[in-house]
């Protein structure tokens, strides 16, 4: 199998590892895991994992809990962990570059941090993260909320690829030029992973999508029923959204969550140019006696500030570089108005409570999800409304998209590209917000 020939490796036959469960006052240790990613009978991977899985274990707790967990780093690698999309205490963010040292191989480090908001969260290696995430230091981090939804059972379907050689190990081509350069490290198979293996005909389901990838687009379809999206990237939804024909787009780092009525075994596709890739099918046994009859209701809305229009200060941010982006220098492909990675100053300060209206302009030939720690942003429509509320928004090639922020949680935040050889190798910045 070559590294374009995804396709060829037919997903329905694959053995899918469950992801394993723990709960709060959690111990995650890394370490090296094998993984069963090609088809049954043939080579396995060796990954990275936590308490010897890959995904690490999916983390529940309940809006408004105290989570501590104590990282210990058996992956051999220096390291550290950041908890995607939480609005979290700035220490215990795990950003080597600005709120901690990387935890030493063998180290030990205590995260102790609250869950203010219910939804769908990852967490994920954050240094060198275009190759720990890619060797699978990741996880699902679900924050219930206080009255859940009624829903039958509710799924983690993590999506992601990896990019094999034919003898099952992943290509040991990290931080590759012309990856970093161009769309990121793209993997020749791609799937989903489940929390649950089995469904009931008539089930009320919640399924919380996760692209875990650390470069690949996942526009998917999902068959098997009927349903509504309820969240991006943790946060309700006023209007539950009908699931359409057309596919659901994540990005890297985005979370979708979907209450879906069950009809048939639920699959997932990745539409390519080429067609639909079978990501993985949920299989349905028997039938729900007593299905919910209710309409899919929105979840219990979020804490949202709202956001002071009028008064925004307003700020452009240009995404520059990459092949056939014409910037050649040293190891930095990428940019945010003409400056690479990170530097003493931080891009902008925020006094705390100051809503901004960045203007996001991908002056570049590839799509870009950038991402901004600690908070939630409005995404705003072309029509001048509020859109949804994410933590990483899609900027499509040479495309514009306007955010609004409140900047009210103190501290050293980064801003990213979520295709994470691009912000290896220049698209990142950071803010204050003090
Ligand atoms: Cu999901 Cu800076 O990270
Ligand atoms: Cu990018």
């Amino acid at each position: 199998m070559n590294r374009r020939q995804f396709l060829a490796t037919s997903a329905a036959t694959l053995l899918l590892p469950p992801i394993a469960r723990a709960r709060p006052a959690l111990r995650l240790q890394a370490g090296p895991v094998i993984a069963h990613i090609l088809p049954e009978g043939d080579a396995l991977t060796p990954l990275l994992g936590f308490n010897g899985s890959s995904p690490g274990p999916e983390i529940r707790a309940r809006q408004g809990d105290r989570l501590s967990i104590s990282f210990k780093n058996g992956s051999g690698l220096r390291s550290t962990i950041h908890w995607h999309g939480i609005h979290i205490d700035n220490a215990m963010d795990g950003v080597p570059e600005l709120t901690q040292a990387p935890v030493e191989p063998g180290d030990t480090f205590g995260y102790a941090f609250a869950v203010p908001d219910a939804g769908t969260y990852w967490y994920h290696a954050h240094h060198r993260s275009w190759e720990q995430v890619a060797r699978g230091l990741y996880g699902p981090l679900i924050v219930e909320e206080r009255k859940p939804p009624r829903v039958d059972r509710d799924i983690t379907v993590v999506l992601d690829d990896w990019s094999l050689a034919p003898n099952g190990e992943l290509h040991d081509s990290f931080g590759n030029r012309h990856d970093f350069s161009h769309a990121g490290r793209m993997g020749n198979v791609a799937r989903a992973l489940f929390s649950g293996e089995t469904l009931r005909q008539g089930d009320r389901v919640r399924l919380r999508l996760i692209n875990a990838a650390t470069a690949r687009m996942f526009p998917v379809k999902i068959a098997g029923g009927s349903g509504k999206v309820v969240a991006h990237d943790g946060m309700p939804l006023a209007e539950p959204a009908p699931l359409g024909a057309t596919p659901l787009m994540l990005a890297p780092a985005q979370r979708t969550d979907i209450v879906l009525d069950v009809t048939g075994p639920v699959s997932f596709a990745l539409y390519t140019a080429q067609g639909y890739h079978g990501l993985g099918t949920i299989a349905v046994q028997g039938s729900n006696p007593a299905p919910i009859q209710t309409p899919i209701a929105p979840l219990p809305p979020a804490r949202v500030q709202t956001p002071d229009s009028d008064g925004a200060t307003h700020l452009d941010l240009v995404m520059q570089g990459g092949a056939m982006g014409g910037r050649h220098g040293g190891s930095d492909f990428w940019a945010f108005n003409d400056r690479s990675g990170i530097h003493d100053a931080p891009w902008r300060r925020f006094a705390r409570g100051e809503t901004a209206r960045i203007a996001l302009h991908n002056d570049t030939s590839f799509p870009h999800g950038i991402h901004l720690h600690g908070h939630h942003f409005h995404e705003i429509r072309e029509d001048g409304a509020l859109g949804h509320y994410r933590d990483t928004t899609l900027v499509d090639p040479h495309g514009t998209r306007d955010i609004l922020c409140v900047f009210d949680n103190p501290g050293r935040w980064l801003l990213h590209c979520h295709t994470l050889g691009h912000q290896a190798s220049g698209m990142k910045t950071w803010v204050e917000v003090a």
